[in-house]
């Protein structure tokens, strides 16, 4: 599947090319002289792959079941789309350390580990367009600090937290098109401060206050009138096929705000000290209460015993019939 995102000449790949031409002369005069690079299953090309000067290892729809062994540094570009490779474990890439462009469309990927591109320190472009991803460890994209171009195009995304991606100051172009995403997370975008070419269309976006970060940036990076036309809410149901781009920030003006996190920590302080405080300040009323009332009733109980007390010493004489008196009487 060849999305636009990736038909479009992109002056991304025309800097790689450039990058990569200078390349070829070095390579044509490796030290140990001949086939070196070029022949399949050569020591310096991956395994089942055909490699050019340049560094392109074109592992190409040979429904390889993984990442081919013998990856170096001298692979600049690998080219591994449409093969079956359905997970990428962690360091999968371990060895092309100076990988530059990473091609894995169509592959039916479902998992991709959290360290999978570990190492992949100097690599500008990615593309993992046409998979099955559902989901994506945080810290997936991390490490690739230099990534310029990410596309995660045509999977089954249904959300992106600001932790996979992280921060990637050189990102400007970022493709989340056909996907079943229906806001972006809060925080995703303020990682990306280079960003202006992010495609959208085909999600199913919920046009509720979880949008309001999308529809900002969309007003900061205005989109040509037929691509905003494409951006469509699907619910709720009185938005349903607005464009996104309609929204200005008085929509959005009923959304609370998010809790900024020195907020959170002071909830989070105060909470349990005033829950202890008021369990505390409880249990001294309530024995306050309690200690108040024995002692009522303990003086109530002392101040009805006595005047019953008091006058029995000279009553009147017992007429208990086991008494001398009566005795004295039945005689
Ligand atoms: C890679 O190899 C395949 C066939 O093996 C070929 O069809 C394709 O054009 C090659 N890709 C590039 C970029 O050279």
């Amino acid at each position: 599947m060849q999305s636009s995102f990736l038909s479009r000449p992109s002056p991304l790949l025309s800097l790689l090319l450039l990058l990569l031409l200078p390349l070829r002369s070095g390579w044509a005069q490796a030290p140990t002289g001949t086939t070196l690079w070029g022949s399949p299953g050569g020591p310096d090309c991956p395994e089942a792959c055909a490699c050019i000067p340049g560094g392109q290892a074109n592992c190409s729809a040979l429904a390889l079941p993984a990442v081919p062994a013998g990856l170096s540094r001298r692979v600049r570009a690998l080219l591994l789309d449409h093969n079956r490779v359905c997970a990428l474990p962690p360091g999968a890439f371990a060895g092309a350390g100076a990988l530059l462009f990473l091609d894995l469309r169509e592959n039916g990927l479902r998992s991709v580990h959290g360290r999978a591109f570990w190492g992949l320190g100097a690599l500008q472009w990615l593309d993992l367009s046409a998979n099955q991803l559902e989901a994506l460890a945080p810290g997936t994209f991390v490490p690739l600090r230099a990534l310029r171009s990410l596309s995660l195009a045509s999977n089954r995304l249904a959300q992106l937290e600001p932790a996979t991606l992280g921060a990637l100051p050189l990102l400007r172009a970022l493709s989340l098109q056909d996907n079943a995403l229906s806001a972006l997370a809060p925080g995703l975008l303020d990682g990306l401060p280079a960003l202006d070419a992010l495609r959208l269309r085909g999600n199913p976006w919920t046009c509720g206050c979880a949008l309001r970060p999308l529809c900002t940036w969309l007003r900061r990076h205005p989109r040509p009138e037929s691509e905003a036309k494409t951006l469509l809410c699907v619910s709720p149901r009185r938005q349903t096929l607005s464009p996104l781009t309609a929204f200005s920030d008085a929509a959005f003006r009923h959304c609370v705000q998010p809790l900024a996190a020195r907020d959170l920590a002071v909830i989070y302080a105060v909470g349990p000290v005033s829950f202890l405080a008021s369990l505390a300040t409880c249990l001294a009323l309530g024995s306050v209460l309690t200690a108040c009332r024995a002692r009522r009733r303990r003086h109530r109980t002392l101040m009805r015993r006595s005047p019953r007390k008091a006058p029995e010493p000279e009553g009147p004489p017992s007429t208990d019939p086991g008494s001398p008196a009566a005795a004295v009487a039945r005689v």
